[in-house]
C-alpha cells in the first residue's frame, strides 16, 4: 500500500480509487492536459490544473492528468497511421533525435489486401511507440473514400468496408500486441475535410450500416482497440461525439467495446452532453471544459456519477498501458528493423496498373530517361496529424541509382535546381494548409528527343500531395495539369518515334485521372506515397526484384463526376452561425452534406449501374499469370455457413502472389442490392511457377445480408445465391450458385 494507505489503482478496485478524487481532479482526468498551440484563443489554452507531462514525449499529440498519490500515471497519446509522430529534436537534449520510421499510408496497406503484412506493419508502429514512450498510438484511421476529393483519404484504407474494417482490425492486433493502445479513428462519418468541425452529415441508417459503419463493427469486435475516436462532424443533426446512439448503444452494447472514447482534437461542442453519451475523454483537453463542467455540477446539470463512470472506463483501459508497469522505454527503438518492413510493405502495396508490351520489369541495368518533378522529390506521405518526422526518405533517384541503373545525366543535374528555385517562389506555408507544390517542369521538345536517343526507358513520376484540413481540388490533382500532360504527350512522342518505352509511377495520395492519357504510355505503376523507403521500394518493383501483388481498394473513375457522391461534395454552407469556439480558429462554418449516394458508394454503385471505370475496384496486374481452378462449395444449400475452395496456380514464369477476391451476388429480395458485394479475400504465398495453393473461406450468414432500417435488422433472403470469384471486381475467374431456402433476420 502507498505510504499514506491509499488505495492504489491496480492494487484496489478502481471504485474505492475514484471515491478518493476530489470534483477537479475528476474534471482533469476526463480532460486532457491541453496542447500548446500558437493561435489558439483563450478559451482554447490548456489547462493549468495539476501537473502537466506533456513534456514526457515532446511532439507527442495529447497526454491525460495524473494522481499520483492514487497511483495513477499521466497517458501519452501521439498519432498517426503512417508512424508515430513526435517531435524529433528536444530542447536541451542536443545529443540525441527522436525521429520515427516513416511507413507507407494506409491506402497502400489495404492495397497489399495482405492482413498479415498490415499486422507486422502495426507490430513495428507499437514497438516504436513503446519505446518512445507512447501508450496509445492514434491509429488506425478506417473512414470510407466517399470521393477521391477527400483530403485525408491517403490516411484511410478503401471505398470498401470489408476491406476497411479487416485492415483496420490487423492494424490494431499488430499495435497491441506490443502492449501499446490503438485508437480506431474517425468514428464516423467523417469523409472530407471542408467544415470539417461543424458539418452535419445527413446519412440513412442503410448506408450507416452497410457503408460507414461496417469498417468500425469489424475492426472492434476483430480488433478489439483500447480505444475508438470519435468524429468532428456532427450525424443527422447531432455531433458524433454526443451521440448515445452511436458512442453506447451501438459500439459498447451492441459491438461490445470495451475501452474508452475520446474526442478528436477540440472536437464537438457541449462538454457535459459529451461525457453524458459515452465520449469519455475531451482531447486535447481546455481550461474552459473543465470550467464548464464544474459549473454543471454545481448546478447539478452534470451528476457526478458520470464522472465515475467515464473515468472508470479510462482508468481500466490506463491500467494496460506501458506507463502504468513503470515500463523503462528505451528512447531507441529498432529504426533500422523497421526500416526494412516499411520498403517490403510498400512494395507489396503497389498496384501495377497496366504493362503494355511488357515495358516492365525493365531489362537489365539500362539507360533510364526520369523525368518529373516527384521522381527527385517523392512524396512520402500526407501531411497534417498522418504525417511522421522521419530521419530521411530516399528518392527515386538514389534507389535507382543504388540499384545499378543509369540516369541521364542532364535530367539528374537540371531537375533539383528547378525543384528548389521553383519551391523559393512559394508563399509561406499557413497553418492548417497543405503544402502547395509547384509546376510541373516543361522541357523543350529537342531536348527531350536527345535524350530519348540516349537513353533506353523513359520514366515519369507524377506526384500528389493531401493532407488534413483541406480536400483536394479537382483541375492540376484529380485532373494532370496541362503541364504534366504537355510532359507526357512529349516524352512518349519522342520514345515511342525512338522504338522505346515510357512507364509512368504514380506517386500519389489519392485517385488521379487516368483514362485520357493512359493509351500514350506503356506501364503505369501506382507507387502510391511509399514512406520514407520509397524510391528503394519503387525500383524493387521496377526492376521486378519484386513481383507487384497489389490491387485497387479504391476505384479509379474515368471522371470525378463519375462518383456518386460529386453531386453533393463537398455540402452546403447553412446560414445559421456555429457558437463553436474552434471553428473561430479554423473560421469553420455551419454546414450541411446529404449522402444521398446512400449505399451506392465505389463499385457498389459503378459495377451495378455498369459505369465504366479507369481501372475497377480489386485491379491489379503481375508479372506473372495464374490460373483459378473450380470453385467449390461445401453445399449447395447455404444453412448456417458454407465454404468455398478454389486453387490458384501460378502459370508464369516468374515467382508471385495473387489476391483473390470473393465476391456475392443476392436474389432479389425486400432490399435493393448492389449486383455483388465484397465479402471475404485472400492472399496466396509466393508461388513459383507452377505452384499452386488453394484458398477457402467461410460464407456466414451475415455476409448474405442487407441492413433492414424498418426492422433494424440484418436480414438474408431466401432464393439462388452466385458466389464470383474474381482477380478483380469485374475479372471474375470462376462462378457457383447456392440457394437459401430460409430467410435469416440477425438483429444488430
Ligand atoms: C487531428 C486529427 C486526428 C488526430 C488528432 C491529434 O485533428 O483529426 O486524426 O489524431 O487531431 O493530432
Amino acid at each position: 500500500m502507498h505510504g499514506n494507505s491509499l488505495p492504489q489503482l491496480g492494487k484496489n478496485p478502481i471504485r474505492e480509487v475514484i471515491a478518493e478524487l476530489a470534483v477537479d481532479e475528476k474534471v482533469c482526468l476526463v480532460t486532457g492536459l491541453g496542447m500548446e498551440m500558437p493561435g489558439l484563443p483563450p478559451s482554447f489554452q490548456a489547462p493549468v490544473v495539476g501537473t502537466s507531462e506533456s513534456a514526457r514525449v515532446p511532439g507527442a499529440a495529447g497526454s491525460t492528468y495524473a494522481v499520483p498519490r492514487l497511483g495513477i500515471p499521466s497517458m501519452v497519446l501521439a498519432d498517426g497511421p503512417a508512424g508515430v509522430r513526435i517531435s524529433p529534436q528536444r530542447k536541451n537534449d542536443s545529443n540525441s533525435s527522436y525521429y520515427c520510421t516513416a511507413f507507407p499510408i494506409a491506402t497502400l496497406l489495404a492495397s497489399s489486401w495482405d492482413i498479415k503484412l498490415v499486422e507486422q506493419v502495426g507490430r513495428a508502429m507499437g514497438l516504436e511507440a513503446k519505446e518512445y514512450g507512447v501508450d496509445i498510438l492514434l491509429a488506425p484511421a478506417l473512414n470510407i473514400h466517399r470521393i477521391p476529393l477527400g483530403g485525408r483519404n491517403f490516411e484511410y484504407y478503401s471505398e470498401d468496408p470489408l476491406v476497411s474494417g479487416k485492415m483496420a482490425a490487423a492494424m490494431v492486433k499488430g499495435v497491441q500486441s506490443q502492449g501499446v493502445g490503438a485508437s480506431v479513428k474517425h468514428y464516423v462519418a467523417n469523409n472530407h475535410e471542408w467544415n470539417r468541425n461543424t458539418i452535419n452529415v445527413v446519412a440513412d441508417q442503410r448506408a450507416m450500416r452497410e457503408i460507414y459503419l461496417r469498417g468500425f463493427e469489424i475492426a472492434v469486435k476483430e480488433g478489439k482497440p483500447w480505444t475508438v475516436m470519435s468524429s468532428y462532424n456532427k450525424l443527422n443533426g447531432t455531433y458524433t461525439s454526443e451521440r448515445n446512439d452511436l458512442l453506447s448503444e451501438i459500439l459498447r452494447d451492441q459491438w461490445g467495446f470495451a475501452g474508452f472514447v475520446m474526442t478528436d482534437w477540440f472536437g464537438g461542442r457541449n462538454a457535459v452532453a459529451q461525457l453524458v453519451a459515452g465520449n469519455d475523454l475531451l482531447m486535447p483537453g481546455t481550461a474552459r471544459q473543465q470550467e464548464i463542467l464544474l459549473e454543471a455540477l454545481k448546478d447539478e446539470k452534470l451528476d457526478e456519477s458520470v464522472l465515475d463512470k467515464v473515468i472508470e472506463n479510462i482508468l481500466g483501459t490506463l491500467q494496460k498501458c506501458p506507463v502504468f508497469s513503470g515500463y523503462q522505454y528505451s528512447d531507441n527503438p529498432d529504426l533500422k528493423g523497421n526500416a526494412h518492413i516499411a520498403r517490403t510493405a510498400a512494395a507489396e502495396g503497389m498496384v501495377l496498373l497496366q504493362n503494355h508490351h511488357g515495358a516492365l520489369p525493365l531489362a537489365g541495368k539500362i539507360r533510364l530517361g526520369v523525368f518529373g518533378n516527384s521522381s527527385y522529390e517523392m512524396v512520402t506521405g500526407g501531411t497534417g496529424s498522418g504525417d511522421v518526422n522521419k530521419a530521411y526518405s530516399v528518392s527515386l533517384l538514389q534507389g535507382l541509382d543504388e540499384a545499378g541503373f543509369s540516369i541521364h545525366g542532364e535530367l539528374e543535374k537540371s531537375y533539383p535546381g528547378y525543384i528548389s528555385a521553383e519551391t523559393a517562389k512559394l508563399p509561406p506555408r499557413q497553418p492548417f494548409t497543405v503544402p502547395a507544390r509547384i509546376p510541373e517542369r516543361s522541357l523543350p521538345d529537342d531536348e527531350i528527343n536527345q535524350i530519348a536517343l540516349d537513353t533506353d526507358v523513359a520514366l515519369i513520376t507524377l506526384g500528389r500531395n493531401s493532407g488534413e484540413f483541406a480536400d483536394r481540388e479537382i483541375t492540376g490533382d484529380f485532373d494532370l495539369s496541362q503541364a504534366e500532360r504537355q510532359l507526357l504527350v512529349s516524352v512518349a512522342d519522342a520514345y515511342h518515334r525512338a522504338g522505346k518505352k515510357v512507364v509512368v509511377i504514380l506517386n500519389i495520395g489519392g485517385v488521379v485521372e487516368t483514362a485520357s492519357w493512359r493509351d500514350q504510355v506503356d506501364a503505369i505503376l501506382l507507387a502510391w506515397q511509399p514512406g520514407q523507403e520509397s524510391g528503394y521500394a519503387i525500383v524493387d518493383v521496377l526492376s521486378g526484384n519484386v513481383n507487384p501483388s497489389g490491387k485497387l481498394a479504391t476505384t479509379f473513375a474515368i471522371s470525378v463526376d463519375d462518383y456518386p457522391s460529386a453531386q453533393n461534395f463537398p455540402g452546403v454552407v447553412l446560414e445559421e452561425a456555429e457558437p463553436n469556439d474552434f471553428t473561430a480558429v479554423l473560421a469553420a462554418k455551419a454546414a450541411e452534406v446529404v449522402y444521398e449516394d446512400s449505399i451506392w458508394v465505389g463499385y457498389r454503385a459503378f459495377n451495378t449501374r455498369k459505369v465504366e471505370t479507369a481501372f475497377p475496384f480489386g485491379h491489379g496486374l503481375s508479372y506473372t499469370r495464374f490460373s483459378y481452378g473450380d470453385l467449390r462449395l461445401s453445399s449447395g444449400e447455404f444453412i448456417d455457413e458454407l465454404t468455398a475452395s478454389v486453387t490458384v496456380t501460378n502459370t508464369g514464369k516468374v515467382a508471385g502472389r495473387e489476391v483473390v477476391q470473393l465476391y456475392i451476388s443476392a436474389p432479389p429480395g425486400t432490399l435493393v442490392k448492389p449486383a455483388s458485394e465484397l465479402r471475404a479475400f485472400g492472399k496466396t504465398r509466393l508461388l513459383r511457377p507452377q505452384e499452386s495453393q488453394t484458398l477457402s473461406f467461410v460464407i456466414t450468414t451475415v455476409d448474405l445480408a442487407s441492413f433492414d432500417p424498418v426492422d433494424t435488422m440484418w436480414i438474408a433472403d431466401v432464393g439462388e445465391y452466385t458466389i464470383e470469384i474474381g482477380a478483380s471486381s469485374i475479372d471474375i475467374r470462376k462462378t457457383e450458385h447456392f440457394q437459401k431456402t430460409e430467410a435469416s433476420r440477425i438483429p444488430v
